[in-house]
């Protein structure tokens, strides 16, 4: 992977959209960094992991990335439905995929020494772990849809959990059942592509024996 290291920037993203597929683009510090649903994604200088892959576009590269980043951050680390990394309840990380033609920009912030109110950080070395992540996303990024998607299903928080999702002029509550072969979450037999999801309660246990 060729890595390109900018200390300020506006985003990660737009500087690896204009990059051939094995490229990564890493930042201190983004001045108009973004989060899923244009959302803004802050944090101050040196902070976080602040990184943006360019990879070959598949269908479920939101959910090959998810598996790769929470492999290189951690056992004790779920994923959330569609694109959240979490730790203990708390979120962790973020990931952004955004398609160019046949390549895909997989953009992740992950909190190092700082994290917004509530969120969670990971304490480790920033260069160690954009590594890690590199080498993860090779190896999931050339999966089966099978892999990705069992690997994804085993370390979800989302599944089992009762939930509320929020559209547009739209929300309700329900069990979130299932993930579907195309990524879709299945949430009291209605099928979900977008909007947000809210934990309201976790998943039971698993039963002993
Ligand atoms: C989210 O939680 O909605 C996704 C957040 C993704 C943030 C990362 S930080 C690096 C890359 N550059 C951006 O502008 N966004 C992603």
């Amino acid at each position: 992977m060729r890595v390109i290291r900018l200390a300020i920037t506006p985003s990660t993203q737009d500087v690896a959209r204009r990059l051939p597929v094995g490229s990564a683009v890493v930042a201190d510090h983004q001045t108009s960094g973004r989060g899923r649903l244009g959302r803004a994604w802050d944090s101050p200088p040196g902070a976080s992991l602040l990184a943006s892959f360019v990879l070959p576009f598949r269908d479920l590269a939101l959910f090959a990335a998810g598996v790769a980043a929470a492999r290189a951050c951690g056992p004790e680390v779920r994923l959330k439905w569609p694109n959240d990394l979490y730790v203990e309840g708390q979120k962790l990380a973020g990931l952004l995929a955004e398609r160019h033609g046949d390549r895909c920009v997989v953009g992740i912030g992950i909190n190092l020494s700082w994290a917004p109110e509530g969120a969670a950080m990971l304490d480790r070395d920033r260069e160690e772990l954009l590594a890690d992540l590199a080498g993860e996303l090779e190896d999931w990024f050339g999966a089966t849809d099978e892999a990705i998607l069992g690997a994804w299903r085993e370390r979800s928080m989302t599944l089992g959990s009762w939930v509320r999702i929020e559209l547009d002029g739209d929300r309700f509550e329900g069990l979130a059942e299932a993930i579907e072969n195309d990524g879709a979450l299945i949430v009291g037999g209605r099928r979900v592509t977008v909007g947000d999801v809210v934990h309201l309660r976790p998943a039971p246990p698993l039963a002993a024996g």
